[in-house]
């Protein structure tokens, strides 16, 4: 039977992550919006609640909940504030790696140090010439001995500037393409340098920096999975997060649209509140509608997950139509708004600038469309994409 309806456990979830971002990101979110103010003491809250880590399995101190559970707490954070969330998320994506493929050692050490205390990881993929195309890549991994040297330098890495580790993708084979690539842990403390803060168009609370590896040493131990193996991973790990983002999608959304309902209901023009007139009715039930298909492909995409399949066509759906979703609708808010919209006195010029970054992340809407276009014409085998 097909059951679109949340547990009990579930709904609980849901109403303690929306008791949080109504408590505490939204009354400062817009705030923290102006000069990109560091969300430290929220973060703080979130692990203490339990509403960080989520995918950490219990044996190494996480919650252990679903992915589909994860998505309930995502929207409802990111329904306070994207940027809080993409912070407060974050370790979701850097632990992902290690959870799929990390020794028993790595996994203790590095998934435990997050549950132990409120402590921030970032997951380190982009490079300057290598967004899209992670083959492109060219920090190096160079094994000596009992150890790898890393060098490089990697751009766009979320929560960088505070991160407590990386995980990392380097070449250990440079003429072999994608299947050159591995995946590492880089300890803060091992040497890195955080370079560059960005100041970011949208999501302003939420930390990206530039993060250089200057010949920096870790332990052979801290390879992730088996060398060469680095760019299935980066993929199964996408796969694994991408709903996670689509879920956030929805959060914007949502914010978005409850406020210009609000607000037609409120405003009178020609006589009457806007919400009278056909043309903002048509624009909030396409806003609805396309809010509600989007949660259904962010939940069908988790569920797969859940269910232990493969979600790779799923997930890139649901991250695509959830992301042009955000765009739209808070654009549209904005319309709704009128003059007003432009305007930072109001909440949804905001949104319009937070939501741009969905469609950007976690690979752009033009990768998504390439992943689905290739999985219907193509589709590969089970097989043929697990092994990591
Ligand atoms: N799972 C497992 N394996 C997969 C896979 C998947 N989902 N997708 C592809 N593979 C495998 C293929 O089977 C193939 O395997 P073989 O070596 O056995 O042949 C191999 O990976 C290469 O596949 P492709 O030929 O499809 O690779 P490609 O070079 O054409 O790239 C791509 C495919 C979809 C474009 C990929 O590069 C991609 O997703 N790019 C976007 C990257 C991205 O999302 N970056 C965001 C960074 S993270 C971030 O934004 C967070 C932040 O902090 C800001």
């Amino acid at each position: 039977m097909v059951d679109f309806t949340l547990t009990d456990e579930q709904k609980d979830l849901r109403e303690l992550a929306h008791d949080f971002a109504k408590k505490e990101i939204r009354p400062v979110a817009w705030e923290y919006d102006k000069d990109g103010h560091w969300p430290q003491e929220i973060i703080e809250k979130a692990w203490g609640l339990g509403l960080m880590n989520n995918h950490i399995p219990a044996e190494y101190g996480g919650p252990g909940i679903g992915c589909l559970d994860g998505c309930v707490i995502e929207e409802e954070l990111s329904w306070g504030c994207s940027g809080i969330q993409t912070s407060v998320g974050c370790n979701g994506l850097a632990t992902a790696p290690l959870i799929l493929a990390g020794s028993e050692e790595l996994k203790k050490e590095y998934l435990g140090r997050l549950t132990e205390a409120p402590l921030l990881a970032s997951f380190c993929l982009t490079e300057p010439d290598a967004g899209s195309d992670v083959s492109g890549m060219k920090t190096r991994a160079v094994r000596r001995g009992d150890k790898y040297v890393i060098t490089g330098s990697k751009c766009f890495i979320t929560n960088g500037s505070h991160a407590n580790y990386y995980t990392v993708y380097a070449k250990t084979d440079p003429d072999a393409g994608h299947r050159g690539i591995s995946a590492f842990v880089v300890p803060r403390d091992a040497g890195v340098i955080v370079d560059k803060k960005e100041d970011k168009m949208g999501q302003r609370a939420s930390n990206t920096a530039t993060i250089t590896f200057p010949d920096v040493e870790i332990p052979a131990d801290h390879l992730i999975g088996e060398e060469n193996k680095g760019f299935k991973l980066a993929m199964m790990t996408l796969d694994r997060t991408r709903p996670g983002v689509a879920a956030m999608a929805v959060g914007i959304a949502r914010a978005a649209f409850e406020f210009a309902c609000d607000y037609a209901k409120e405003r009178v023009q020609f006589g009457v509140p806007i919400a009278m007139h056909q043309a903002i009715q048509f624009m909030i039930a396409d806003m609805a509608t396309e809010i509600e298909a989007s949660r259904l492909l962010t939940w069908k995409s988790a569920v797969l997950l859940d269910q232990g399949e493969r979600n790779t066509l799923l997930s890139s759906h649901a991250k695509r139509f959830a992301a042009d979703t955000a765009m739209k609708v808070t654009t549209d808010a904005v319309q709704i708004y009128g003059g007003y919209g432009f305007i930072k006195d109001y909440p949804v010029e905001k949104l319009m600038r937070d939501a741009k970054i969905m469609q950007l992340y976690e690979g752009t809407a033009q990768i998504q469309r390439m992943v689905i276009a290739r999985e219907t014409l193509v589709p590969r085998r089970a097989e043929q994409l697990s092994s990591v």
